[in-house]
């Protein structure tokens, strides 16, 4: 069985997508959500989906010590973030080398890098005038928003999009392709 962790800092609706989907799965299970804020979205819906949840704050995230022992008690294969809101320091990266996988609202290399998060990237990528924007799913390095894509997925930007309509559609384009992104790279590329 493949072991997958989500850390997420918000409302968790990928989390959420992501855990239903492997629920059932025959070789992959999310085994546990961890937080870095404490009012967090991802905690109500951990409890609703009977996934345990685990909060740190961010210098206990950073340094790894604490929530990294957790995970390897659970003994987790692969650390998947949902809108997990701090950078991963080096004792995570080397501890699941091209192990951590990481979802951003926009077509990478554009729109990324430190303080390209949330609403943010939607007001960017308006006030730039595009066309299209989408999602880019990737491996995690020691940069923002830089290791190996492993997908990309293109919506349309109306001319009448708000930084909110944009992010749900994008949302939609996530919530099908992150779970499916993740399958494949388990079961295929590692
Ligand atoms: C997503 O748009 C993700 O790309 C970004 O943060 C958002 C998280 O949304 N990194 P949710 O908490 O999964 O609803």
């Amino acid at each position: 069985m493949n072991k997958l962790a989500i850390l997420a800092s918000g409302s968790g609706s990928n989390a959420e997508t992501i855990a239903k989907y492997f629920a059932n799965h025959p070789s992959i299970r999310v085994v546990c959500i961890l937080t870095n804020r404490a009012d967090a979205g991802v905690i109500a819906r951990a409890e609703r989906l009977g996934i345990s949840c685990h909060y740190y704050n961010n210098v206990e995230m950073r340094s790894g010590d604490a929530p990294l022992q957790l995970l390897r008690e659970l003994e987790v294969d692969l650390i998947v973030l949902a809108g997990y809101l701090c950078l991963m320091t080096s004792p995570w990266l080397v501890a699941y080398p091209n192990r951590i996988i990481n979802i951003h609202p926009a077509l990478l290399p554009s729109y990324g890098g430190k303080g390209m998060y949330g609403h943010h990237v939607h007001e960017a990528v308006l006030a730039a005038g595009e066309e299209q924007s989408g999602i880019t799913i990737h491996l995690v390095d020691e940069e923002y928003d830089h290791g190996r894509h492993l997908l990309q997925a293109t919506c349309l930007v109306r001319p009448d999009d708000t930084a909110d309509t944009l992010a749900s559609r994008i949302h939609t384009l996530e919530h099908r392709f992150y779970a499916p992104t993740i399958e494949q790279y388990l079961t295929q590329d590692l």
